[in-house]
């Protein structure tokens, strides 16, 4: 299965000159859902993660499926304001912009074995954080896993120390 043919690619959105690579289609048919969810619930079970941790938004829909399939939680990273209990956060740059993320104080347990989840790699600000929280709380990152990676871009750099995942690269 090619799955670059469930990947829509829409010019100038959400900006000017931002090719947005959207996911709907490929989370809209059964086959090429599950065949990319399996891909990464076979890395996560080679990496013997005992929880999986994703940010908003599209990172909840890549990790929740792996985390019940390992039968293993999912702790979501949120943008500020949005989770209801004490929380530690970090600060990033985006591909188009800057933002806040949080994670709850209590969602990570010392030495978990976390495998991270979003839809795509871009400029890699977004898990650089993610990754500082999951580390503030003791979790360990075991690995890390896209649906796509731009390349292009070299978000990779960021993500030097940690061994990643990528089903669908963008050259
Ligand atoms: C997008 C995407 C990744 C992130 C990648 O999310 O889903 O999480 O950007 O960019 P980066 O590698 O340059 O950090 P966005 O911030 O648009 O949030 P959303 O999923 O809530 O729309």
């Amino acid at each position: 299965m090619n799955l670059k043919d469930y990947i829509k690619i829409v010019p100038d959105w959400p900006k000017p000159g931002i090719q947005f690579k959207d996911i709907t289609p490929l989370m809209d048919n059964g086959d090429a859902f599950r065949y990319a969810t399996d891909q990464i619930v076979t890395y996560a079970k080679e990496k013997q993660a005992d929880l999986i941790v994703g940010p908003e938004a599209r990172g909840f829909i890549v990790g929740c499926p792996v985390a019940y399939s390992l039968g293993v939680g999912f702790a979501p990273v949120r943008k500020e304001g949005k989770l209801p209990r004490e929380t530690i956060k970090v600060e990033y740059g985006l591909e188009y912009g800057k933002d806040v993320l949080t994670i709850h104080k209590d969602a990570v347990k010392p030495g978990q074995r976390v495998l991270i989840t979003d839809d795509l790699l871009a400029t890699g600000g977004t898990i650089e954080a993610t990754i500082k929280l999951v580390e503030q709380l003791g979790g360990i990152v075991v690995g890390i896993a896209f649906l796509i990676e731009l390349n292009y871009l070299n978000g990779r750099d960021k993500l030097d120390d940690y061994d990643i995942l990528t089903i669908i690269p963008y050259d």
